[in-house]
């Protein structure tokens, strides 16, 4: 869509974590952990008196000196260096309405803020597909709290946030903020029949420890919590602070890709936007690329075992592996073919556009089946993931090349039942 810009690098990274280690946090994590050894060791099972808002009010107001210095640094770094996506409302209509549009900006929800979780106090109860479970939901003093009432009567556990904007799917989970442990639930909700259903990846949960926190979903400890969440937010403390709700810059707003703006804000009231510049650190296609592979992920992302179900998942590993990539050097990344503020469109003429840019002239090699036709469904077809969730697999190459049962082309070229443009997943 749009050539790569060259930019002077910011590393506003290290101006974020150069801040936090002035900020002393680094010395504060013995004090911490002793506050939570003493937590109880099954995390949120026992939904006392006190809902998790007054636990966590109580947990923060309880929190060693130390560390509430290292808090009062942390929320003073928030509030001196980042605007906000609203912030940016004013000047940059157009990236905002399109990033509004984008899962981009729905990708971490508390979920007392979504509107799935009243909808699962309308529905009431689920029944788990694998397992003998019956899970009940009810909203008193919590946001929303999951109890098990088949086997074990009684536990119950508080979620605390959403994951994802529903494009496909959305997964809850459970942070709790004393033990600093939580749990991915069992249970997602999908958009393509609008219910829930297994989680991905669950099925080895399906013999559990009773009794445990398995009986609700995948245990998650501190890092598994700050993985998810930061692949999902702006912001997620350092491992030095504990993750509190409060503390998390949700969803992936315009501050995670141009770094923190709040000066550029102020400049530009100001009249001197250009002076907070540059903005933009992608040198190369390379670069750029590596910006979205910290989430979108790449090969150093990819385990010896990964099937290519799993694979069409990591478009930069898919482009990297492209020769289109490899043979037109910098010549294409990610903006190619995506605006990175928008929402990906059902239309594909600037992707094809694209291929006929670099494939129409004579020094290219040639599509021997008359290219006339969506290079997309034979050259990057819909590939199921799990569940009914698709992804077009951005390794571009020729059909005989894609695995057989992936490939949107039998090997005579025609397209396949499977794959009609009109099943791809429901984005
Ligand atoms: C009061 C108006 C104003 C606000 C608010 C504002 N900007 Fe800007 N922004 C500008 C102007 C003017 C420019 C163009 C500067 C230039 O190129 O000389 C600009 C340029 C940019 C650029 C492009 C830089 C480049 O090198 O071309 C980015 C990225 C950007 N702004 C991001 C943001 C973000 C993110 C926010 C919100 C946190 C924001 N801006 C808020 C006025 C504003
Ligand atoms: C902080 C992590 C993160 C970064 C960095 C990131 N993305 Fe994403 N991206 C996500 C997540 C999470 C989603 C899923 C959003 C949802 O829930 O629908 C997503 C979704 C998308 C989508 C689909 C949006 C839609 O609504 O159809 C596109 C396209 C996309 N990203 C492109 C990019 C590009 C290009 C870059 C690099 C410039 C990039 N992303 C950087 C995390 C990230
Ligand atoms: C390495 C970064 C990364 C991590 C870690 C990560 N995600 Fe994501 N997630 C993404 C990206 C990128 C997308 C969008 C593309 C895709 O679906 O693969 C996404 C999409 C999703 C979606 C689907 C959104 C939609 O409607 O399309 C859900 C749900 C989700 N993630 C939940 C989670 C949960 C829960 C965790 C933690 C247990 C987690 N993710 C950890 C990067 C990540
Ligand atoms: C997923 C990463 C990502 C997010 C989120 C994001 N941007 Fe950008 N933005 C980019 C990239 C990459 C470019 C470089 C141009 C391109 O590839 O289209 C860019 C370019 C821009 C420009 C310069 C456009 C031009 O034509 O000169 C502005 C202004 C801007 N972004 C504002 C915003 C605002 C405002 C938000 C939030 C509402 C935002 N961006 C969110 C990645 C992002
Ligand atoms: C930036 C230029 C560029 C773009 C955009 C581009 N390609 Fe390519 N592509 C190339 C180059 C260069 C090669 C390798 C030499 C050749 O075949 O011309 C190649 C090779 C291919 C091959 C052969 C792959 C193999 O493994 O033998 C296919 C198929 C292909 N491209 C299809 C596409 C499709 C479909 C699109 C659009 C989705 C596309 N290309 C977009 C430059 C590009
Ligand atoms: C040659 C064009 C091209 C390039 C380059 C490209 N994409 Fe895509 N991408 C597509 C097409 C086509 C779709 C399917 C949506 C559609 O039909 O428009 C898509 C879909 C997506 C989706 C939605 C999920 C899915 O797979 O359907 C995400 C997320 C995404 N791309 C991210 C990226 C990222 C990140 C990069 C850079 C590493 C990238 N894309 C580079 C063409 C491209
Ligand atoms: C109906 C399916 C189909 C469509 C649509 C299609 N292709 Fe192909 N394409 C193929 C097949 C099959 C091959 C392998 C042909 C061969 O080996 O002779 C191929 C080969 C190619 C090659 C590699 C040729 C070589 O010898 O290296 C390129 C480049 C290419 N296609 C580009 C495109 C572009 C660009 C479009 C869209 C304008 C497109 N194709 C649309 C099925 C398709």
């Amino acid at each position: 869509m749009k050539s790569i810009r060259v930019r002077a690098l910011l590393g506003w990274g290290a101006l974020v974590f150069a801040g936090i280690a002035a900020g002393l946090l680094w010395m504060v994590i013995d004090a911490f952990q002793a506050t939570v050894v003493t937590a109880e060791a099954m995390p949120g099972m026992n939904p006392s008196a006190e809902s998790p808002t007054d636990v966590s009010r109580r947990f923060s107001s309880n929190l060693p000196p130390q560390l509430q210095q290292a808090v009062a640094g942390w929320n003073q770094l928030i509030s001196a260096n980042f605007a906000g996506d609203q912030a940016c409302a004013e000047c940059h209509e157009k990236e905002f309405q399109a990033h509004r549009r984008s899962g981009h900006s729905r990708t971490l929800t508390p979920i007392d803020e979504s509107s799935l979780a009243s909808k699962l106090v309308e529905l009431g109860r689920y029944q788990d597909p694998q397992r003998d479970q019956v899970f009940e939901f009810s909203r008193a003093k919590d946001p929303l709290l999951v109890r098990e009432v088949t086997n074990a009567a009684g536990v119950a556990v508080p979620v605390t946030w959403l994951l994802g904007s529903g494009t496909h799917a959305q997964t809850p989970i459970a942070v709790d903020e004393r033990t600093q442990s939580g749990v991915e639930l069992r249970w997602s909700y999908f958009s393509s029949n609008d219910q829930l259903g297994l989680t991905p990846d669950h099925e080895r949960f399906d013999n559990f420890a009773s009794g445990t926190i398995e009986c609700f979903g995948r245990p998650m400890d501190a890092a598994d919590i700050r993985a998810c969440l930061g692949c999902h937010s702006t912001l997620t403390p350092p491992p030095s602070l504990p993750i509190m709700k409060s503390w998390v810059v949700a969803n992936v707003g315009c501050e995670r890709c141009h770094g923190p703006r709040k000066k550029h804000v102020e400049l530009a009231h100001l009249g001197h936007a250009e002076e907070a510049k540059p903005m933009l650190q992608y040198e190369t296609a390379e670069a750029y690329m590596d910006a979205c592979s910290t989430c979108h992920r790449d090969e150093s992302s990819v385990k010896p075992d990964a099937t290519p179900n799993e694979l069409v998942r990591f478009q930069p590993y898919g482009i990297k592996r492209s020769r289109c990539y490899l043979e037109s050097p910098d010549k294409m990344t990610c903006s190619t073919c995506h605006d990175p503020h928008d929402t990906v469109s059902h239309n594909r003429v600037v992707s094809i556009d694209q291929c006929k840019q670099c494939h129409g002239h004579a020094s290219s090699s040639e599509c021997s089946h008359q290219p006339v036709g969506d290079c997309i469904e034979c050259h990057m077809p819909a590939v199921e993931w799990t569940a009914g969730i698709s992804f077009h697999d951005h390794w571009i190459r020729i059909p005989d090349e894609i695995p057989g049962e992936f490939r949107g082309v039998d090997s005579a070229g025609s397209l396949t039942a499977s794959d009609s443009p009109h099943n791809d997943g429901g984005e």
